[in-house]
């Protein structure tokens, strides 16, 4: 029966792990992944085409004839992907153009949140560098200043003084740090509270909860230093209430989802909500459009159920007619990352130990930065490596076997927080 031809697009962990699910899959014939990384490389085909070039992935598409194509990141989704694809008659998971906004904008999502009566902290928008100015003297600090579009994490500043924010403001409006992207800055009240990331897939009206699970952002134990794009992550999340999960699904995403439905807009894919917890109400500080990487490796070896399954009631929007089946136990990741990250990253160091790390049981270790190097060997690549990803009975032990199995492995200048779990675990203390 296994008749089906995946494109994978992406080439991070969370990538690896969508090609390691989708290949158990029996109705999978084929994985295909652009542009891949070392690690899926060794499991399946890879192609050199960037996960950002909407025009040539379409054409690999049409040429391929692949049957179905999985979108990682969120770059081609804002970029128009799914729709490319869909004019030429192909199917793909993930949100189209114009919902891709969610993340792709964060003026947008403001204003849809505003118009959809969801919680958010208060904010004005602004094009204008004097008219930004000018409202910060007027509402003084502290304040959040974020850049419009994406901007791989570095476009938001939580300013504790006037003077920093005013700083954020010059370098996103007048000095373009990060391009078009900083064409807007949205200026918004600075929430306290505990941070609680909510993923969902929806098919533009079900929505459809996955398992909880949480990350780890700094780069330093304890939560310290520079932000990242993801230190490592557990699921189950304990912060996760069934009553705050109720809440956040029917105040934020139905509301949400409804809204888009109302402008025209039907959102498939996967719905990742940012949000701030304060006394068991949710308020939303942003969407992302797409899985989480690392959320999303604890979360798929977590799920039982078949991913295409599960995808193909999300395009057909049949999503209420499925259930998913998740593993009761927990898994844990833990990302290894290369010397510099999260500033420039040192390349070409050699890995040493992933073959015998993978032999430990219930464990897998999912590739992100790699490449092949000399002899058959694997380097690092990028500033997030390896997440080594494990299950266990409890979060506890899902976090002990994806450190023993990180005891295996060795590149020059490695780091990793030796404390994933630990608001989890200190919490069922
Ligand atoms: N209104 C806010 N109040 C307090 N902290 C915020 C607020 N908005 C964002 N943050 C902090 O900044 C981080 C990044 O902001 P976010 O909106 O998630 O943008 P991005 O992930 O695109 O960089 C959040 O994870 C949070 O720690
Ligand atoms: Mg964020």
């Amino acid at each position: 029966m296994s008749s089906l031809d995946v494109l994978v697009v992406g080439g991070g962990g969370r990538e690896h792990a969508l090609a390691w699910k989708l290949a158990q899959s029996p109705r999978v014939r084929r994985i295909v992944c652009a542009p891949g990384n070392a690690g899926i490389a060794r499991e399946t085909e890879c192609v050199a085409v960037p996960a950002e070039d909407v025009a040539a992935l379409a054409d690999l598409a049409v040429r391929e004839r692949f049957g179905l194509v999985v979108v990682g990141p969120e770059a081609p989704l804002t970029a128009g992907l799914v729709d490319a694809l869909a004019a030429r008659g192909i199917r793909a998971f993930g949100p189209t153009r114009d919902g891709a906004q969610l993340e792709g904008s964060k003026a947008f999502t403001k204003d849809l949140l505003r118009d959809a009566g969801v919680a958010t902290a208060a904010y004005e928008t602004f094009d204008d560098p004097e008219a930004a100015h000018a409202y910060l003297a007027r509402v003084g600090a502290p304040i959040v200043v974020k850049a419009d579009g994406l901007a791989a994490g570095k476009g938001v500043v939580v300013a504790e003084t006037v003077a920093e924010a005013r700083e954020a403001i010059d370098s996103i409006l007048r000095d373009r740090l990060f391009g078009e992207a900083g064409a807007r800055v949205v200026l918004e009240e600075k929430l306290v509270g505990e941070e609680v990331s909510f993923l969902a897939l929806t098919d533009g009206r079900s929505v459809l909860p996955l398992a909880t699970s949480q990350d780890h952002k700094r780069i330093g134990d304890g939560d310290t230093g520079p932000n990242t794009g993801g230190m490592g992550a557990y699921s189950p999340a304990p912060i996760m209430t069934p009553e705050l999960e109720r809440e956040v699904v029917a105040r934020v995403l139905q509301p949400v989802v409804a809204k888009l439905r109302e402008r025209g807009i039907v959102y498939k894919g996967v719905l990742y909500a940012g949000l701030m917890v304060s006394e068991g109400r949710a308020s939303v500080l942003e969407f992302n459009v797409r899985f989480g990487d690392p959320e999303c490796q604890p979360l798929l070896m977590r799920l039982r159920s078949d991913l295409v399954d599960v995808v193909d009631a999300v395009i057909d929007e049949r999503l209420h007619e499925i259930t998913l089946d998740w593993d009761p136990r927990a898994a844990a990741c833990v990302v290894l990352a290369a010397a510099g990250y999260p500033g420039t990253p040192a390349k070409g160091a050699v890995i040493r130990g992933l073959d015998v790390a993978a032999r430990e049981p219930d464990t897998v270790v999912f590739h992100a930065g790699t490449a092949g190097g000399s002899g058959g060997s694997v380097v690092t690549s990028g500033g997030r490596v390896l997440g080594v990803t494990a299950l266990g009975e409890t979060i506890a032990e899902a976090v002990a076997a994806a450190y023993r199995a990180t005891a295996h492995i060795h590149f020059d200048g490695m780091q990793f927080r030796r404390d994933i779990g630990r608001r989890a675990l200190s919490r069922s203390a």
